[in-house]
């Protein structure tokens, strides 16, 4: 579904990728891990086309997504979440969630109140609730982001991802900061939404990652240092010291 073949990424002479591939086919969840800095999300980056990878190739069902707009990926059936919440603290949980939905042309000109427009605007509202309704949080539809639990917050952000009903969900650190119990209801949801889509997930929560990823692939400083499946990556000794390294530069 996903191929990323040996690309290249560079910042003013900083090498942020350096000859990265991965793999993701339908219905797969697909980890990517690796310490701090590995370049985890610029690979998302270059997926989503926020950055421009000097070589290599990304294609999606067999078309490349080299200079596609960003925009065009919803259509595509391609969303992702950032790292970090970005949800918009003046509107409404509800209203952060349709935002999520492709065509943001209409959706302004909806919100405007062009006529013939509310029966869109309902259906939309009512795709929004639903997808609250999975993320168990919709009784939250009415509030301002601000004032939520953070696992609330994570929740909504991943509804919002759901409105372009994505085929290939790419989510960056879904678990940071949640609760063991959060944890555990997010490792549920995406075994659920796997039915309907894959899923490449960025995640520091190694044992998260470990018990829902059909494969792993591990960065650390910009190269993949290995990639397979859970048990291969656990017993990989390179896999471990560069965690190690990690360890002993933050202590
Ligand atoms: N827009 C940018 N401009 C310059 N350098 C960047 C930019 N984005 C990332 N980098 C650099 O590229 C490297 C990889 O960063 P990246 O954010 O992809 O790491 P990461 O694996 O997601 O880390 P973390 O786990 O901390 O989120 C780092 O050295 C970072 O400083
Ligand atoms: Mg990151």
């Amino acid at each position: 579904m996903l191929e990323v073949a040996g690309i290249d990424v560079h910042f003013d002479g900083v090498v942020a990728l350096d000859g990265v591939s991965l793999t993701v086919r339908e219905h797969q969840i697909v980890g990517v891990i690796g310490p701090n800095g590995a370049g985890k999300t610029t690979l998302f980056n270059a997926v989503s086309s926020f950055v421009t990878p000097v070589t290599g190739t990304i294609t999606y069902r067999g078309r490349s997504l080299i200079g596609v707009p960003t925009w065009r990926l919803a259509h595509l059936g391609i969303a992702r979440t950032l790292q970090g919440l970005g949800l918009f603290p003046t509107l409404t949980v509800l209203e952060n969630v349709i935002a999520g939905a492709p065509s943001r042309a209409r959706l302004a000109a909806d919100m405007l109140g062009f006529p013939g427009s509310d029966r869109r605007t309902e259906t939309l509202r009512e795709e929004a609730m639903a997808n609250l309704t999975e993320l168990g949080v919709a009784d939250r539809a009415g509030a301002y982001p601000g004032v939520l639990p953070h696992g609330v917050q994570k929740r909504v952000i991943i509804a919002r991802a759901l409105m372009a009903r994505p085929s290939l969900l790419l989510l960056d650190e879904p678990a940071s900061g949640l609760s063991a119990s959060d944890v555990n209801e997010l490792i549920e949801l995406l075994r659920t939404l796997r039915e309907r889509m894959a899923i490449a997930l960025v995640e520091h929560h190694v044992d998260m990652v470990m018990a829902v990823s059909d494969t792993i692939t591990v960065l650390n400083l910009g190269q993949v240092i290995a990639s397979g499946p859970p048990d291969e990556i656990r017993a990989n000794s390179d896999v471990a010291s560069a965690y190690l390294g990690q360890a002993v530069a933050h202590a």
